[in-house]
């Protein structure tokens, strides 16, 4: 069992920050620690599964909540969905004011064209500040929750959602710290409707590594006798039945490993845009919530 990283923010200082200052910020300011390329998993999926959500929004509004300690992951987020929509608008919001100053400080050394879209500002789970009254289509959180109790998940997610555009998602993403080992919870106005797991597979020993990065509304509940541990052993168990790929690559023995999951009768998305083969070659999986829940 991993050993879950424990909270940095005690249970209930979300209600509690709230109650403190009741048109500040929903949050409490965390480690800022961030890294280039650290969420190019997450980018990679909102430019992709995500990328007909952004297309078809009236407002081309996403929001990278939490940024750290630097501009460089909303600057990167915004070159891989200017891809998808030229227009898109990419807000960095930080409940720290002093990140969120040093990041709108740091855009004026950036070349016109990165910074193209880009903007910083303080806000919280309630994304306010410069995108209140606005509904982005997209919310990424990365590395945020984990610092907060488990207890403060649901009431986060519902925040968050509650603001988002028709249709909106909020991505809850865990990563280690060369983002080469990810997972997040896609969430909807309507509670959470995926875990995606995202692993660099060129140094992948067993697929359950990535327990140690489960969404903080999952990583607890990661004990025998749990459905994400079931998942966890079931994946482990398909990707020793694929062995006899390992000669081929790790990437056909993912395939294979995606492939046996599915057929052992895991609700496995295994058509695009979030999942099969052009997602699984990527070292992705999503399943249905469904498949973790409880
Ligand atoms: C560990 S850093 C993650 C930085 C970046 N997202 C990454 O993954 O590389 C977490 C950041 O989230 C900020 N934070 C914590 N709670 C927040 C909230 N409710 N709203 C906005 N930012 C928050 C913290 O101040 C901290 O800078």
């Amino acid at each position: 069992m991993p050993a879950p990283s424990s909270a940095a923010v005690p249970a209930g200082a979300l209600a509690a920050g709230r109650r403190g200052r009741a048109q500040g910020p929903l949050g409490v300011p965390t480690r800022g620690t961030t890294g280039v390329d650290r969420l190019r998993r997450t980018d990679r999926w909102l430019a992709g599964p995500g990328a007909a959500l952004l297309r078809g929004a009236a407002d081309p509004l996403v929001v990278d909540l939490g940024f750290g300690s630097s501009a460089v992951t909303t600057l990167h987020l915004a070159r891989a969905l200017r891809r998808v929509r030229p227009d898109v608008e990419v807000v960095g919001l930080e409940v720290d004011p002093a990140r969120a100053a040093h990041a709108a400080a740091s855009l004026r050394a950036v070349p016109a064209d990165r910074a193209r879209g880009v903007s910083f500002g303080v806000g919280g789970f309630e994304l306010g500040g410069p995108v209140a009254g606005r509904r982005p289509v997209l919310v990424r959180a990365a590395n945020v929750l984990r610092q907060y109790a488990a207890a403060d998940v649901p009431a986060a997610w519902a925040v968050v959602t509650g603001r988002l555009a028709t249709g909106g998602l909020l991505l809850d993403a865990t990563c280690d710290e060369l983002g080469r080992r990810a997972a997040w919870a896609v969430v909807g106005t309507a509670g959470p409707e995926q875990l995606v797991v995202s692993v660099r597979l060129a140094d992948l020993t067993r697929p359950s590594e990535v327990a140690e990065r489960l969404p903080k509304a999952l990583i607890h509940d990661n004990v025998p006798g749990s459905r994400v541990h079931a998942l966890l052993a079931a994946l482990d168990a398909a990707w020793a039945r694929a062995a006899p790929l390992a000669p081929w690559g790790p990437r056909q023995r993912w395939l294979a490993t995606c492939r046996g999951l599915r057929d052992a009768g895991w609700p496995v998305l295994d058509r695009a845009p979030g999942g099969g083969p052009r997602r699984w070659r990527l070292g992705e999986l999503a399943v249905a919530w469904s498949a973790v829940a409880g």
